[in-house]
């Protein structure tokens, strides 16, 4: 450890230093070549990947708190634990969601370094080869396509052998991995009896349910293992995989506790808006780029305080509008899920542990020592990305919102029981199918409360305001019953824990109203769009439309969600807009 003292009085020491920084004292003076805002997901790949190059220097600015040590976010089976209110959460809750029967949502976001890859749920979904063509053709760039990104994926993935070594034959295909890159991923390694169940049901409703080997590899349809964001039993994430082995670089800095209220010191450059640097607590200058990295609500945030975004509406705040860009915050798009369970015939499920102390304790201490046993995966062991029927009325009714024939606008989540530990989980045994409609009509958007940049936006995400989506919804609460209709779950399952059977379409509405959450994959902020389009935040080499040495590497610039998990077309984002950012300055 450098004694504080001695860096504050010896600024050129801690220049010398790469380190993470708790305290702004420590640093000075404030003024770098690339301010990052948000040591996040994105944030950490852009600034390992431009300190890369000694001659830059970079300023990583986070909000929230360090991640190391923080058991619940290293062991992936305890990660239900971080996601409700606590020092690691920005506490987030959407406006009432009318389509939700008026329910507000809690909307989980990290506030630790890593971001969400340092509390999310792991999965690897890389997503269909249509969504990034689709990305390329509405931005007019073909560096967004499928095969222009693919390189980028092996880039960031690290294939790695389960913690339990079993043999993987048949589980995955090696040949759309890398063995190579960064951030650790890799199939269960923990095997729960449950998965070999589906995998026989696969085989006995081929049809509908087609097993699908690997689905990375941009064609997902089908029912295949899930691949996780996990290695040696450990959670991987942007701050394990990007930052840690790289902290010695003496060009990266990264500062914790620095809340971004706005960017400062407007001028124009070329007629384009340039800022001079960003505030927290402090301000620190910005010789080359400011990147904003701060997730899907944080970025927005901190655009609109600096008076960029609707001319009227930050006008109508007190706000001097610098830059006119109606589309900040608007357009974003999210996944919405509601869930089914079964009682089981079996102890083998999540609730042997999570609900007996004894067997609770055994695993962590199992865990503590070897890094193996249940707590190293969630319990999740199948994935599977369903097409609507052709004929299905919805698809007459509406646009088709998937980006092509090989895209699910279903998906559906196998696991082995409930792996919260909470008052409201029943007691038993059992199974569950999470279902989840990834490709949304419905839009919404994230607009300022007051011109205090220290209080909350509001986040109105519009779920299930489309009758498309509420359609793909009760398509997929079929899809899961049809699903335990094979005949391997006959001696297995005992009853549901909710009979929807027999619900009238009007009830399973209702249901779904009542019931369905977020799997909190909102994107499309800071959209991006064609060069010259009239709407969207970002062109497609991810600058600001309008203004000069500002660029957004984050969640926020996908135009539409993909039919995907986001981490993993995030960590894509963030490798290829350092590569579009060292390309600018080299
Ligand atoms: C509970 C949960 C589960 C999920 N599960 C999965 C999953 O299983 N698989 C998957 O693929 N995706 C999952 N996701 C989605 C995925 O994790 C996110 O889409 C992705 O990580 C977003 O990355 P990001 O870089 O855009 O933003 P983030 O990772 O949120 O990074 C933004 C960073 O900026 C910081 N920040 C924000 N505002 C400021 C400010 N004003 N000043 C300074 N710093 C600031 C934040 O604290 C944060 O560290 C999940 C998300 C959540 C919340
Ligand atoms: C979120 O809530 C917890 C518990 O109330 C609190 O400790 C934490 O500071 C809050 N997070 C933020 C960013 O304010
Ligand atoms: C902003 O501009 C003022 C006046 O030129 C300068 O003194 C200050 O250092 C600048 N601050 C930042 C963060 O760019
Ligand atoms: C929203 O996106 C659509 C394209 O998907 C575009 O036509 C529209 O102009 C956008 N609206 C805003 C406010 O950005
Ligand atoms: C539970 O499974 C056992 C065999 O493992 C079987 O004997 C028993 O009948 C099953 N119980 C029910 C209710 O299906
Ligand atoms: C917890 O599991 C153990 C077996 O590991 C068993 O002996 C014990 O009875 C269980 N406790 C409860 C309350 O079910
Ligand atoms: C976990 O292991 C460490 C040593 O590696 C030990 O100090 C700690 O007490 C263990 N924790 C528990 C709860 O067993
Ligand atoms: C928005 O501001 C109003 C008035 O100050 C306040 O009552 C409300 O709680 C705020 N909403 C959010 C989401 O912070
Ligand atoms: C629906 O109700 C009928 C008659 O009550 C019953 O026979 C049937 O099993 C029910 N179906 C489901 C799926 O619950």
């Amino acid at each position: 450890m450098i004694n504080a003292q001695l860096l504050f009085s010896l600024s050129f020491i801690s220049i010398c230093f790469g380190k993470i920084y708790e305290n702004v004292a420590e640093l000075a003076p404030l003024e770098y070549d690339f301010v990052i805002v948000g040591g996040g997901t994105a944030g950490l790949v852009v600034a390992n990947r431009l300190t890369e190059n000694a001659k830059f220097s970079v300023l990583v600015l986070e909000a929230g708190v360090n991640n190391q040590d923080v058991l619940d976010s290293t062991v992936p089976f305890l990660v239900n634990d971080l996601l409700v209110p606590n020092i690691y959460e920005w506490n987030y809750t959407t406006t009432p969601q009318s389509g939700l029967n008026g329910r507000a949502l809690p909307y989980l976001r990290a506030h630790m370094l890593g971001g969400c890859s340092a509390h999310n749920l792991m999965f690897y979904t890389r997503g269909p080869k249509d969504d990034f063509d689709r990305y390329a053709k509405l931005t007019g760039d073909a560096g967004w396509s499928w095969n222009r990104i693919f390189p980028y994926f092996l880039k960031n993935e690290k294939w790695t052998p389960p913690t339990d070594l079993h043999d993987t034959t048949g589980q995955f295909d090696p040949s759309v991995h890398s063995t190579h890159g960064m951030n650790p991923v890799s199939l269960n390694g923990y095997a729960w009896p449950f998965g070999p169940r589906v995998i026989a049901a696969t085989k006995e409703l081929p049809d509908e349910f087609p097993f699908n080997l690997d689905m990375n590899s941009g064609k997902p349809l089908g029912v295949g293992w899930l691949q996780s964001t996990i290695g040696e039993g450990k959670r991987s994430s942007s701050a394990s995989s990007y930052l840690v082995p790289f902290v010695s670089r003496k060009n990266l800095h990264v500062l914790l506790h620095a809340q971004v209220t706005r960017l400062v010191n407007a001028s124009h450059e070329r007629g384009k808006l340039a800022f001079g640097g960003v505030e927290f607590l402090q301000s620190a200058k910005a010789r080359k780029e400011i990147i904003l990295s701060a997730g899907t609500i944080g970025t927005p945030h901190i655009l609109m305080h600096s008076g960029v975004g609707d001319g009227r509406a930050l006008h109508a705040l007190g706000f001097h509008s610098l830059l006119d860009l109606p589309s900040v915050g608007q357009n974003i798009s999210d996944h919405v899920s509601v869930g089914l369970s079964w009682s089981v015939n079996s102890t083998e499920t999540l609730e042997s542990i999570t609900q007996n102390a004894t067997n609770f304790n055994e695993a962590f201490a199992h865990w503590n020592k070897t890094h193996t046993g249940p707590f190293v995966d969630l319990g999740i062991t199948h994935v599977g990305w369903l097409r609507l029927d052709p004929n299905s009325e919805a698809l007459h009714q509406f646009p088709d919102p998937s980006a092509g024939r090989d895209t699910a606008h279903i998906e559906l989540i196998f696991s082995a029981g409930f792996s919260r530990r909470s008052a409201s989980t029943p007691q038993g045994h059992f199974m569950n199918i999470g279902t989840v409609m990834v490709t949304p009509l419905s839009r919404g958007s994230i607009t300022l409360n007051s011109s205090n940049p220290l209080d909350p936006p509001l986040i109105n995400p519009r779920y299930l305001t489309s009758d498309f989506d509420l359609f793909v919804l009760r398509d997929a609460l079929k899809r899961a019953q049809r699903f335990v209709t094979a005949p391997v779950w006959k001696d297995y399952i005992l009853a549901p824990t909710v009979n929807i059977g027999n619900f009238t379409t009007d009830e399973l509405d209702q249901f779904i109203r009542n019931n369905a959450g977020t799997i909190s994959h909102l994107v499309g902020s800071a959209a991006m769009s064609a060069r010259g389009a009239r709407y969207g935040v970002v062109d497609p080499d991810l600058i600001v439309k309008g203004a000069t040495r500002l660029s957004v590497i984050d969640a926020s610039v996908l135009p539409i969600v993909p039919s995907a998990h986001t981490q993993s077309t995030t960590y894509i984002i963030a490798e290829r807009g350092a590569d579009l950012v060292k390309a600018r300055w080299t």
